[in-house]
């Protein structure tokens, strides 16, 4: 089995690579990331010199790219990974590489998958686009599309984009919708790595609002084995919701990391709200562990302790990703390999 992974060096893309390769002997993964500041070779290093594995550095939203890694292979599945990922930059640093990666990227991918005839397309969406809950109940994948930021907006346009290349050109597509994923690996802009990372260095927690935001966390290899089970056997144009059953408030999480790293909740500072920051996300994830036979099997305690120590034995990760170091490691790897090919 070949299968195109794009944002393959990000967090969870990379965790996915790493998973299918320990777990399969005959699959093969072309790799197409643009490495953007959240892109990281480093990430991959364990994979150098795989066979199984190659790493192409393009752009999803460049038709000139996508059509080069589609011309050279034949695919039997496309899976997207590639986005930008983070609400809070949506929000601050302008939404238009948003529009170009994640509505254009995927567009360009449905595209070329369909021109290809690959038969099998898996678009990584997310719980954000359901927006907000209320106190109670949970997201179904009937639950109305109404997403809050713009990070969430052009995830539910992508959706909506492989929908309809599903419905109008029959190409074969599914749609997966996860909850807040944490675990190695994961950039430290977002909540969790941010936190362990500012409490290593005792720096203050902000904490945004009154801190009792819910969200429903996952370790990442079981959002990775919940892909794989949707690539494998989703159903043509389905929807699957996937959660991770651990929904708290912010607050709890943050107050727990900092027990487990033995520091003093004097660290918390509770700073200005995101603006309209969504109050609650749960998942029901019943669909695909009914047809799919999924369910988590990290508990949030096991993956928790589990990230932490990821996070204090990679110290040089951490600071490399802080500091861009990564894109020298990139040159090193890559640089000699580009002149000869140029
Ligand atoms: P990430 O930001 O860590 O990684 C994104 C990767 O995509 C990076 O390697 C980046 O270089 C690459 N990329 C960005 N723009 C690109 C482009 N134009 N062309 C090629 N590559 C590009 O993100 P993540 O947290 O690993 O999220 C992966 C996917 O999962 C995203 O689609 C996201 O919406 C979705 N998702 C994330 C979570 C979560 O909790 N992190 C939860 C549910 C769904
Ligand atoms: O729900 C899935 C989504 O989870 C994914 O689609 C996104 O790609 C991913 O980034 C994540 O979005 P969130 O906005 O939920 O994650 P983040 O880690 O940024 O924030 C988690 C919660 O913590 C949220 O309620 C905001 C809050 N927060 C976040 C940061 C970075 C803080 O209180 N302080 C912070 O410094």
């Amino acid at each position: 089995m070949k299968i195109l992974v794009t944002g393959g060096a990000g967090f969870i893309g990379g965790n996915f690579v790493r998973l299918m390769l320990s777990e399969y002997a005959d699959i093969e993964i072309i790799n197409l990331d643009a490495l953007t500041y959240a892109g990281n070779l480093e990430s991959l290093s364990d994979l150098e010199g795989n066979p199984r594995h190659t790493f192409i550095r393009g752009d999803i939203a460049s038709m000139e790219d996508v059509e080069k890694v589609f011309s050279g292979h034949a695919f039997d599945a496309v899976i997207n990974f590639a986005a930008e990922s983070h609400v809070d930059r949506s929000l601050h640093m302008g939404v238009s590489h948003f529009i170009e990666t994640n509505i254009k990227g995927t567009q360009l991918l449905l595209d070329a998958a369909r021109q290809h005839g690959v038969p099998r397309f898996v678009q990584i969406s997310t719980d954000e686009v359901y927006g907000s809950l209320g106190p109670q109940g949970r997201f179904s994948e009937s639950s109305p599309v109404a997403p809050n930021n713009p990070y969430a907006a052009t995830k539910a346009g992508a959706d909506f984009l492989v929908r309809a290349a599903c419905r109008s050109h029959k190409l074969d597509a599914v749609i997966t919708r996860c909850s807040n994923n944490y675990g190695p690996f994961q950039f430290p802009e977002k909540m969790i790595p941010l936190m362990i990372s500012n409490i290593l260095e005792d720096k203050p927690l902000p904490v945004y609002g009154d801190g009792m935001q819910v969200r429903d966390w996952i370790y990442v290899e079981d959002h990775c084995r919940a892909v794989d089970a949707v690539l494998r056997r989703g159903k043509t144009g389905e929807v699957y919701n996937i959660g991770g059953l651990y929904d708290v408030p912010n607050i709890e999480v943050v107050k727990l990391l900092l027990k487990l790293l033995e520091k003093p909740e004097s660290l918390i500072r509770y700073v200005e709200d995101r603006p309209g920051h969504d109050r609650r996300y749960a998942m029901d994830a019943e669909k695909i562990q009914k047809e799919l036979g999924w369910k988590p099997r990290v508990k949030f305690e096991e993956g928790i302790r589990k990230t932490i120590d990821w996070y204090l034995a990679n110290r040089e990760w951490l600071s490399h990703v802080r500091s861009g170091n990564y894109m020298a490691y990139y040159d090193r790897m890559y640089g000699k390999r580009k002149a000869a090919a140029g």
